[in-house]
C-alpha cells in the first residue's frame, strides 16, 4: 500500500483533514463571504428608504431607513443571488457620526444555509472598518454568535456593494 511506504504522505494528508475539518485555533469557527448590493434611494427599485426624520438642519439624528438588500456571491451584481439583508439603521449618533442597525441575514438559495437566517446588530461609524455582533440564528444557524464586519468594495448611483465577512460559532 503507497499509505505504509510514504509515512509522510499519511501524516500530511491527516494534518490538511485536521486544518479543513477546522480542528486547531479557530475550532467550530464558520467564516462566510460575500457581498450585498445596495440601490440607493432616489434610484430605481431602491432597496433602503428613510421613512423619517426630525429634519434638523446639520443633524442626521434621529433619521429611521429601511432596507431590503440583495446578498450576493460576488461584487457582480449578475452573480448567484444567496439571500436578502432585511433591516432598519437609526442614526443615533448626535456627532451625526454612525448609525444603530438590526440586521436580519435571509438565506434563500445558500448551500445547507438556505432557508436559516443571522440576526445581528451594532452600532457602526462609517468611514471605517465596520464590525457589528452576530446575536442569534434560526434553522441550521440557531445559537449562532460572533461577528461581522463590512468594507465598502464601490458605489455608483445605483450599485453600493460591500464585502461582508461573518465569523461565528453556533456551539453551545
Ligand atoms: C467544537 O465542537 C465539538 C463537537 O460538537 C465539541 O465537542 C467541542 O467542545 C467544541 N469546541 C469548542 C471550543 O466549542
Ligand atoms: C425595476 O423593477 C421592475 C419590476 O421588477 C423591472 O421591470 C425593472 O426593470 C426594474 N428597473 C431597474 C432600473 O432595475
Ligand atoms: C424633511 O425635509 C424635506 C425637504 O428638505 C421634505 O421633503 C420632507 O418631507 C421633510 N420630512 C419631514 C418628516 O418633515
Ligand atoms: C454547511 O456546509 C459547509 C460546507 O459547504 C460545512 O462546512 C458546514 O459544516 C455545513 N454546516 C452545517 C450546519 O451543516
Amino acid at each position: 500500500m503507497a499509505a505504509v511506504r510514504c509515512p509522510w504522505l499519511v501524516l500530511t494528508t491527516l494534518l490538511v483533514l485536521l486544518a479543513c475539518s477546522g480542528v486547531g485555533a479557530a475550532e467550530n469557527l464558520t467564516n462566510l463571504r460575500f457581498y450585498f448590493h445596495e440601490v440607493p434611494s432616489g434610484a430605481p427599485n431602491a432597496t433602503i428608504a428613510t421613512v423619517a426624520s426630525l429634519n434638523k438642519t446639520g443633524s442626521t439624528f434621529g433619521d429611521l431607513k429601511v432596507f431590503d438588500n440583495e446578498l450576493r456571491e460576488g461584487a457582480d451584481r449578475s452573480s448567484q443571488l444567496i439571500g436578502r439583508a432585511r433591516g432598519i439603521g437609526v442614526l443615533a449618533s448626535l456627532d451625526n457620526s454612525g448609525a444603530l442597525s438590526i440586521i436580519e441575514f435571509v438565506f434563500s438559495d445558500y448551500g445547507n444555509y438556505s432557508g436559516s437566517t443571522l440576526a445581528t446588530a451594532g452600532h457602526f461609524v462609517m468611514p471605517g472598518t465596520l464590525e457589528r455582533s452576530i446575536v442569534g440564528g434560526t434553522g441550521v444557524l440557531r445559537f449562532a454568535r460572533g461577528y461581522f464586519t463590512t468594507e465598502l468594495i464601490s458605489a455608483t448611483s445605483d450599485d453600493i456593494v460591500g464585502l461582508i465577512d461573518m465569523y461565528f460559532t453556533t456551539k453551545l
